[in-house]
This record gives structure tokens, sequence and C-alpha cells, in this order.
């Protein structure tokens, strides 16, 4: 069990130094400025990491998925915790974290998708109070550019 100290930061422009290290599989790739700016800079993103010692060792990205006929959702993209951290609670905090990020901007509702034999994912959703969808979603992805990943939800 690693003791470090754990602090999570709710990312914004002003703070997105926090950026500047990050550990290399917390993220599927590694962090472009220009990219993160522009995330940032959309109110309806939301970016929370967990951070050791000035670096990122965790995180957790949603966006908030406005309706016209309903309250808005709170769709969680993506959530990562570097190997050396996993299994000490980093990710039901950060998850913690973006559900009342996304009850402050007043969605009714938030979900998640992955990958059914994602286990660790499937524990930690669970944990966090989410509830599988009993019907097995079915998820298809459309390649709009040749650098497009196979598959989503990984
Ligand atoms: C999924 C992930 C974010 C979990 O992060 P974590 O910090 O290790 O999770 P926590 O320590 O907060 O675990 C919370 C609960 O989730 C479940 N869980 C976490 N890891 C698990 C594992 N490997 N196997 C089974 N259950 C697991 C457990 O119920 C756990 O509670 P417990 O430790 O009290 O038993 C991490 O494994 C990860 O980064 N995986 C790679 C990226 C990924 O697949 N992301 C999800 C898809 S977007």
């Amino acid at each position: 069990m690693n003791h470090a100290v754990v602090t999570l930061h709710r990312v914004t422009p002003e703070s997105a130094h926090l950026l500047d290290a990050v550990d290399d599989d917390v993220f599927d790739h590694a962090v472009e400025p220009e990219r993160a700016a522009a995330f940032l800079a959309d109110r309806s993103h939301a970016l929370v990491v967990a951070c050791v010692a000035g670096r990122v060792v965790g995180m957790a990205s949603a966006v908030v998925c406005a309706h016209l006929d309903k309250p808005s959702s709170l769709y969680i993209d993506e959530v990562g915790v570097s190997g050396r951290f996993q299994r000490q609670g980093i990710g039901r905090r950060l998850m913690e974290c973006i559900l009342a990020w996304g009850r402050e901007r007043g969605c009714h509702e938030a979900w998640v998708a992955t990958l059914p034999t994602n286990h660790p994912a499937r524990g930690l959703f669970r944990a966090a109070g989410g509830i599988e969808d009993p019907d097995h979603a079915v998820i298809c992805g459309f390649p709009l550019a040749e650098s497009a990943p196979d598959a989503p939800g990984r």
C-alpha cells in the first residue's frame, strides 16, 4: 500500500499547469496543450485530476449533455488511474468529485460506458453507486478519421 498524499483538483483554464506532469498511463495518450486548453475553455466540460507530489496520477473527464426536452445529463467520458496507484480508492474519489460537479451543473443523471470485460471499471462504477443497464446497451462507433480508435468504451 502506497501512503502518498493524494489531492484532487477540478482543472480550469487557470490551473491547466497541473497537466504539465502526468504519469504515462493516466490518459490513453500524452496530453496535448492545445487540445487541453480547448477542452478546459468549454464550460460544459469537466476534468478532475488526482495529484501526488505535483504529478497527475489519476483523472476523470465528463461532458454535460444538454437536452431540449429534459434536464441535462452528465456523460462521464474517461476515468484513469496510474497503475502504481490503482486499488487505493483514487478512482472512487474521482467519481465522487465528477458526480458532484454534474449535480452542481443541474444534471439529473450521469452515465458511463465500458466494455463488459473491464472488471476494474465495472467494479469502480458499481462502487460509486452506478446501476448497470439490464438491457445491455449496444454502443456503435463511427470512425470519422483514419486515426480513429477501433472501439469505443475501452
Ligand atoms: C478502473 C480504474 C479507474 C479504477 O481505479 P482505482 O483507483 O484502482 O479504483 P479504486 O481503488 O477507487 O476502487 C474502487 C472499487 O472499484 C472496484 N475495483 C477497482 N479495481 C478493481 C479490480 N482490479 N478488480 C475488481 N474490482 C476493482 C472495487 O470494488 C474497488 O473497491 P475496493 O478496493 O474497496 O474493493 C483503474 O483500474 C484504471 O485506471 N483502469 C484503466 C483505465 C480504464 O479502464 N478506465 C475505465 C474506462 S473509461
